[in-house]
């Protein structure tokens, strides 16, 4: 959470900060602000608000002004939004500048020892404490920033991505990570700072992303020294290339973010099997697997950890794992996984499943496994990201940027990953018929087609939320592999609409929630052909008899459900191991109207943010 961004070269700062706070504001955005320095003044404007919100207070003044700059966009751990709280912070003297991602664990301790020394503080952050002990290190031991920052981060447990300047030292800013990710641009004469690295990739694709326990004092004219923050000991970076452009983070014609990437589905996971699934060939190649396929082959059981949406794909791979693999698969919200002192052993494979390959409770679950020696396999979209550094191998989704915080694409496209595991895996053990096998590749392959057409849709399930857009509650259900659908139906829902949402195994209602059932429920059931298909029309009846109201997702040229639902959202046939991918499209779509209908930031709803790096 929190996205940060820094500058130091020869241009003016502030557009570049600016325009990159835009830019990762999907990582947090309940308040904002910029310290810009020209060598002599140091001008810091933040606010409680939005990024654009720093723009206007800013834009009643003037423009600051200087070749030095940071700033952040905020997601509060410690300390309510508000303007005070808002980073950058000063320290005492007023010298040193600082923004920081994170979390310091300890901070109350530190506070303590620098409050009994005198120190005074105006925020209730964690982050001012940090700035203030690397300062007490610069007074007490009279070392420089770079040094400063290096004992300091050894006093403090937690997690951090931080930028640092020193108002004496104007050629210079100092970074360091733990935890968050932090990567750093390297132009010609000028170098960049930020959360990732679509703030700075119009001006440079060279970039080193620093890992843990890393940090960089960073030169106008002398460029980057990496160290490690434990011993001080030199490191050569990694300069990597991006293959990131610009157009693929920005909206490109579509009202949001959410929307372009809900439509972008067809295409990315043509990238997702692209060079990877030769259908007629009968060959499913993926790089990550080809070295490890045995671990899977001969693993006890597969445990997948994961959290949210990336839980739910985990739970469709669960089905597709155990029916067409034969291969006992457990799925765990990695946040609870981590603390449970769960039975791993070597003969464990475990998958981690996460978009922005940065998510804390996943990460902590996999270094649990690590330690237990289960081999442990990821599946990111975010390359180069802490997960897929941290995991023994893995496979990317390759669904490119993901920036409305409610996750869609990144949501398919794992799904299609994981299915690309399971069918290798079904065929290597034998568990499928050669002939099935061959048939799921052909069907696999025309997914995005499928997809194509349940988008076709979008003018009609427009219809249906304008009609359901004031509807205090909303129920999902699903059977099968659809279950996880509902879901992630519901999931998307609640978190751009705020309107409560449950999703349920359909046949569990008859437990509990059929008493929620009147005439002012809308029941969104998932009822595309399947075995379950008979199982599923008995639940809609039993809806109806007491007077639920139903939106069924059927499959194109179903009869029976149309009969008896109130409104029908249809989509193309496929092979039931294979429907979440389409069953979904439309569920993302109904959450999208209903969510722009009540006038909703649909990209940023409020308390969420798209990656977190806390737990
Ligand atoms: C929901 C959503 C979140 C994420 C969850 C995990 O739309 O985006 O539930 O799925 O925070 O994030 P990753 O996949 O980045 O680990």
């Amino acid at each position: 959470m929190c996205g940060i961004v820094g500058y130091i070269g020869y241009r003016e700062a502030y557009p570049i900060v600016l325009k990159g706070l835009k830019r990762l504001e999907y990582r947090g955005y309940d308040s904002a602000g910029v310290a810009i320095y020209d060598g002599k003044n140091i001008q810091l404007s933040k606010t409680k608000g939005k990024v654009v919100d720093l723009e206007n207070k800013i834009n009643q003044k003037q423009a600051p002004k200087g070749t030095l700059g940071i700033g952040h966009t905020r997601w509060a751990t410690h300390g309510i939004p508000n303007d005070i709280n808002s980073h950058p912070h000063y320290s005492n003297s007023g010298d040193l500048v600082i923004i920081h991602n994170g979390i310091i664990e300890n901070y109350t301790s530190i506070k303590k020892e620098l409050v009994k020394r005198g120190y005074v503080f105006h925020s209730d952050t964690d982050t001012e404490v940090l700035v203030n002990l690397i300062e007490d290190v610069i007074k007490n031991e009279n070392v420089k920033l770079g040094k400063a920052v290096q004992i300091a981060l050894n006093q403090v447990v937690g997690a951090y991505a931080i930028v640092v300047f020193d108002k004496k030292k104007p050629d210079e800013i100092v970074v360091a990570k733990l935890g968050s990710p932090l990567a750093i641009g390297i132009g010609e004469g000028e170098f960049f700072v930020a959360s990732d690295a679509s703030p700075f990739i119009e001006y440079t694709t060279n970039a080193i992303y620093l890992k843990d326990e890393e940090m960089a004092i960073i030169r106008r004219q002398k460029g980057v020294k990496v160290r490690k923050i434990k011993d001080d000991s030199i490191v050569v970076p990694y300069i990597q290339e991006l293959k990131l452009n610009l157009e693929q983070i920005e909206k490109g014609g579509f009202d949001h973010f959410m929307l372009k990437e809900i439509y972008e589905q067809p295409n990315v996971i043509k990238d997702t099997y692209r060079g990877r699934l030769l259908a007629n060939e009968g060959i499913i190649r993926l790089g990550g697997l080809e070295d490890y396929i045995q671990k899977f082959l001969n693993a006890d059981r597969i445990i997948i950890v994961a959290c949210g949406t990336s839980w739910h794909a985990g739970l469709v791979a669960e089905y597709i794992f155990e029916d067409l693999a034969r291969i006992p698969v457990e799925v765990e919200y990695a946040s609870e996984f981590r603390y449970r002192n769960p039975v791993i052993t070597e003969k464990d494979v475990v998958l981690a499943i996460s978009q922005s390959g940065e998510t804390a409770d996943t990460l902590a679950a996999i270094k649990l496994a690590k330690s237990k020696g289960a081999f442990v396999y990821g599946i990111c979209n975010v390359v180069g990201s802490t997960i897929s550094r941290e995991t023994d191998s893995g496979t990317y989704t390759h669904a490119g940027p993901e920036i409305g915080v409610a996750s869609t694409k990144a949501f398919t496209t794992q799904i299609t990953v994981l299915t690309l595991i399971a069918l290798k895996l079904a065929n290597l053990k034998g568990t499928i018929s050669s002939r099935d096998y061959m048939n799921y590749l052909r069907e696999l392959e025309v997914i995005p087609q499928r997809i194509e057409t349940a988008l076709k849709a979008n003018e009609h399930i427009k219809d249906v939320a304008k009609v359901f857009k004031n509807s205090k509650n909303f129920l999902y259900l699903g059977r099968g592999y659809n279950f996880p659908v509902a879901l992630e139906g519901a999931l998307k829902l609640k978190e751009i609409s705020y309107i409560h949402a449950e999703g349920y195994p359909a046949a569990e209602m008859k437990h509990g929630p059929i008493a929620l059932i009147d005439e002012q429920m809308p029941v969104v059931v998932i009822a595309v052909n399947s075995n379950h298909y008979d199982k599923v029309v008995s639940n809609i009846q039993e809806i109806k008899s007491r007077k639920g109201i139903i939106i069924a997702v059927v499959t194109q040229g179903d009869t029976t459900v149309k009969a008896m639902a109130d409104y029908i959202i249809e989509v193309p046939y496929t092979s039931e191991s294979l429907t979440p991918l389409v069953t979904t499209i439309p569920l993302q779509l109904l959450a999208y109207h209903i969510a722009v209908m009540l006038n909703r930031n649909v990209d940023q709803p409020r308390n969420l943010a798209k990656s977190v790096t806390v737990e």
